[in-house]
């Protein structure tokens, strides 16, 4: 069976969404689904592209484990709706331009918000940290750690579910 792909889509990509892709890989690499489910994350904007991650956003994310070794890139239209299973936009503005990026409405059922997978943490947004400081990056991963765990369970269904469509 083909990887599910998992690609989560901020503004800038070095703050949000590279570390919700680090809190997914880490889940996976503790479920051994590496082999199932691969992730990645990109931003809508190109300001910061080539970059590595906030230094800040670094050090928080170090301090419960998490290594940020993502190179921020953007969005790609082209192939990133066609090749990805789950697009997750981190924030309302982020769902809205990833939606419109979506001319024909052909992937509409592939985007999501993070707070869709909202578990014992309820959030609307996962607010951008960029200017709030300490209190914000913690609140990121507070949240993401979080909201990963009920992501990785749905993704687990569907594919049990295909499987069982399968058999
Ligand atoms: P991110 O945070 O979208 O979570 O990566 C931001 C990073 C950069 C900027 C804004 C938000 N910026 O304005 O450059």
């Amino acid at each position: 069976m083909k990887k599910k792909k998992v690609l989560f889509v901020c503004l800038g990509n070095i703050c949000r969404s590279p570390s919700a892709e680090a809190v997914l890989k880490k889940l996976l690499k503790n479920e051994n689904l590496e082999n199932k489910i691969e992730v990645d994350s990109s931003g809508t904007i190109d300001y910061h592209e080539g970059e590595p991650s906030d230094k800040r956003m670094q050090m928080h994310a170090a301090k419960r484990g998490y290594v940020l070794d993502h190179i921020a890139r953007k969005f790609n239209s082209e192939k990133d709706f066609a090749e990805s299973d789950y697009i997750i936009t981190m924030d309302n503005m982020i769902y809205n331009d990833v939606i419109t990026l979506d001319v024909k409405k052909q992937f509409r059922s592939k985007i999501f918000k993070m707070s869709q997978f909202s578990g014992n943490i309820k959030f609307d947004e996962v607010i951008d940290p960029y200017y709030l400081g300490t209190e914000g990056f913690e609140k990121v991963l507070d949240i993401l750690e979080d909201s990963s765990k009920v992501l990785l369970n749905r993704i687990k269904d569907d594919i049990e579910s295909e499987n069982k469509i399968r058999n």
